[in-house]
């Protein structure tokens, strides 16, 4: 027998279900937002990530399906939206129109060749949205605000949690002091933690080794190294969540696992799904752009890990829906398809029974399907042209001429 992947799943059913509830819904809210749908390819060239994600990240480092294609190309599964979108962006050549703003929102699959556990898939699907051309921090509650709403929408309670990373300006003299700081703790530090120092001494602070974070507490933090824009920006968001309603904590070991970040980073949490515990992440990425050889334009945006709410989402209730159609016998069954051919052409779900079977199968068959109506023709029916009808919710039945039913709207 032939399984899926390790770390790969099917969704049927219920989970399908879900997974559109809840694209459908993000989709609908980024609209309300101004923003607007925009697909990528799956695949890509490997440098693009390298340069975005960075190549001192566990993503790039570890975590890339990564192979040579037929015409000899490097390339990748996507492990996440973000470095995609940008391409196109500036392959679009949006980024020459400056002043303007450009919003996208997209869902689709992710892939990281992680050691697979709860929560932590190798294809896995995010939601995520991206917003270019805009510096003011009300964009960056604004986003905030927008994932609020999605989980709100969906039912889904959680926390929020902010940090700034800084900026060109004040970033390099905190990582010089950090630096400092951890060479002076590294005989303590754990072996990820020592090897980071010199590739990449903010992830340190992200260590989830206990001791480690114990030796830490003691480290400069960033919020107290902002530059006054930064600070400012900051101060500035702070008080805008406030003022909305939304409940946030400040901190300053959020550095996300991915190198394009500057300026306000944040996280969503939930207490619900055990130690994979992160629903959402983002921030602002002003220099991305840049980095992938487009003309300066500040970036900002989220993905929200889908499977990590897919059990959380409170479903809007289901009511039976449509239509159930079967024969008793085998003469019956044609005038089925045709009488099924209307229903679904004004719109109405409709599913038909092939095979002839008594009435009680019949009304079981509709119960599965979650059907609103059962209708049947027996041996009576045929012979006057008639069809019986079983209104499933208001347990009432009535029998009516064909010829009726295929005008009914
Ligand atoms: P990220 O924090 O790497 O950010 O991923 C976002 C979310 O994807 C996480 O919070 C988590 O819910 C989910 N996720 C990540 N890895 C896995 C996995 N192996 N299995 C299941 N779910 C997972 C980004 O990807 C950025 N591109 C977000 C962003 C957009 N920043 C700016 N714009």
């Amino acid at each position: 027998m032939i399984n899926a992947l390790r770390g790969m799943k099917d969704l049927l059913f219920d989970e399908a279900e879900r997974y559109r509830y809840i694209t459908e819904t993000a989709a609908r809210i980024a609209e309300n937002y101004g923003f607007s749908y925009i697909e990528t390819p799956i695949l890509e060239e490997t440098r693009l990530f390298k340069r975005s994600v960075g190549e001192s990240s566990d993503i790039v480092g570890k975590e890339m399906y990564q192979f040579t294609d037929k015409g000899g190309n490097d390339v990748c599964l996507r492990p996440e939206g973000t470095a995609g979108v940008v391409r196109a962006f500036i392959q679009a050549k949006l980024d020459r129109q400056q002043g303007q703003k450009y919003r996208f929102f997209y869902f689709g699959p992710m892939f990281r060749y992680e050691r697979p556990q709860k929560g932590r898939l190798r294809q896995f699907h995010q939601f995520g949205v991206e917003s270019f051309g805009e510096t003011a921090v009300e964009e960056d509650f604004t986003l905030i605000q927008m994932l609020a709403d999605i989980f709100d929408t969906l039912g889904i309670r959680y926390s929020v949690k902010i940090n700034s990373l800084g900026c060109k300006e004040c970033m390099p003299p905190y990582r010089e002091s950090l630096v400092s700081h951890l060479q002076d703790i590294e005989d303590g530090l754990c072996e990820d933690c020592r090897r980071r120092i010199a590739t990449n001494p903010i992830r340190v602070l992200d260590c989830k080794n206990e001791s480690c974070q114990n030796l830490l507490k003691a480290a400069p933090r960033i919020t107290d190294s902002l530059c006054e824009t930064c600070d400012h920006n900051f101060d500035r968001l702070k008080h805008l969540l406030t003022e909305s309603g939304i409940p946030y904590e400040v901190d300053a070991n959020l550095v996300r696992g991915l190198d394009y970040y500057s300026g306000t980073a944040f996280e969503f949490v939930s207490d619900e799904i055990g130690a994979q515990s992160a629903i959402a992440g983002g921030g602002r990425y002003d220099r991305l752009v840049e980095f992938l050889d487009g003309r300066p334009t500040p970036g900002i945006g989220f993905a929200i890990g889908i499977e990590r709410i897919m059990e959380l989402v409170q479903m809007p209730q289901k009511s039976r829906e449509g239509w159930y159609l079967g024969a008793m016998l085998p003469e019956a069954v044609e005038k089925l398809l045709t009488l099924a051919h209307g229903r679904r052409k004004v719109g109405e779900k409709t599913v038909v029974e092939y095979t002839p079977k008594s009435l009680k199968a019949h009304l079981k068959g509709a119960d599965k399907v979650g059907a609103r109506y059962c209708a049947v023709i027996g041996e009576d029916e045929l012979a006057d042209g008639t069809i019986w009808i079983k209104d499933l919710e208001e347990k009432s039945e009535r029998v009516v001429a064909i010829e009726s039913l295929k005008s009914l709207r």
